[in-house]
């Protein structure tokens, strides 16, 4: 799907493939060091590196897991990624998937995290999509209840910070797909961000 930000931008969101793992890694490894960024690596103290990214690769858009990149030209500007079954597995929650997501830094800001998550769950038939917040990432917390999520508690310690030894709250986030489908097609045209489907 392309799609036409402001100021002439155009990105290609698409299904991740191996041709991208190197550019993956770059933006994975930016973010590790981005004080603003609660992924993964954020709290971890070891840097993937490309043998596991390969490998972990090869569950992307096969099975339970789809992964959607964010493209400007050959480099990857964000990501979105999909598990159906996130806690007790595809065969007993086939009606629930969760999300992860992150924009390249100098992509914050220009809307393009909507219409990446927009074609995530576009490609997905799950009655609830479910998302895990750091309480202190007031953006995402922010994007999820733009589109129709709901703040359904808040989770003490439920992710160890291995770099700094200390656990942090997490907000549990759950919408429903269709319904978060349709305020993100609103929000996205609020935008004047142009998606060609
Ligand atoms: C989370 C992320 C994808 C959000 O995308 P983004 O492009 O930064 O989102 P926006 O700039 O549209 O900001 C979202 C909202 O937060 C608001 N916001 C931004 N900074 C803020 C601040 N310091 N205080 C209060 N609100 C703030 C914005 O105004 C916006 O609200 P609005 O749409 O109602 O105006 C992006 O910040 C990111 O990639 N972060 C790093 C990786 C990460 O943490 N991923 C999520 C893990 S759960």
């Amino acid at each position: 799907m392309r799609v036409f930000l402001k100021e002439g931008i155009v990105v290609d969101i698409e299904l991740a493939n191996e041709n991208y793992i190197e550019s993956y890694l770059e933006l994975i490894r930016g973010l590790a060091s981005d004080k603003d960024s609660y992924v993964i690596v954020n709290y971890s103290d070891i840097l993937p590196d490309l043998a596991g990214v390969k490998e972990r690769s090869k569950l992307w858009n096969r099975g339970n897991i789809s992964m959607h990149f964010a493209l400007q030209k050959d480099r990857v500007i964000g990501y979105c990624g999909q598990k159906i079954g996130p806690t007790y597995g595809d065969q007993l929650q086939p009606h629930i998937s969760e999300i992860w997501y992150a924009v390249a830094r100098e992509f914050r800001g220009s809307g393009l995290i909507y219409p990446l998550i927009f074609q995530s769950l576009r490609n997905t038939d799950v009655k609830f999509v479910q998302a895990y917040v750091d309480t202190r990432n007031i953006r995402s917390a922010k994007v999820l209840e733009n589109i129709g999520f709901q703040k359904m508690c808040k989770i003490s310690e439920n992710i160890l910070d291995k770099r700094n030894n200390v656990f942090w709250d997490e907000y549990y986030f759950r919408g429903e797909r269709e319904e978060v489908l349709k305020i993100l097609k609103e929000k996205i045209d609020k935008l004047s961000i142009i998606m060609d489907v």
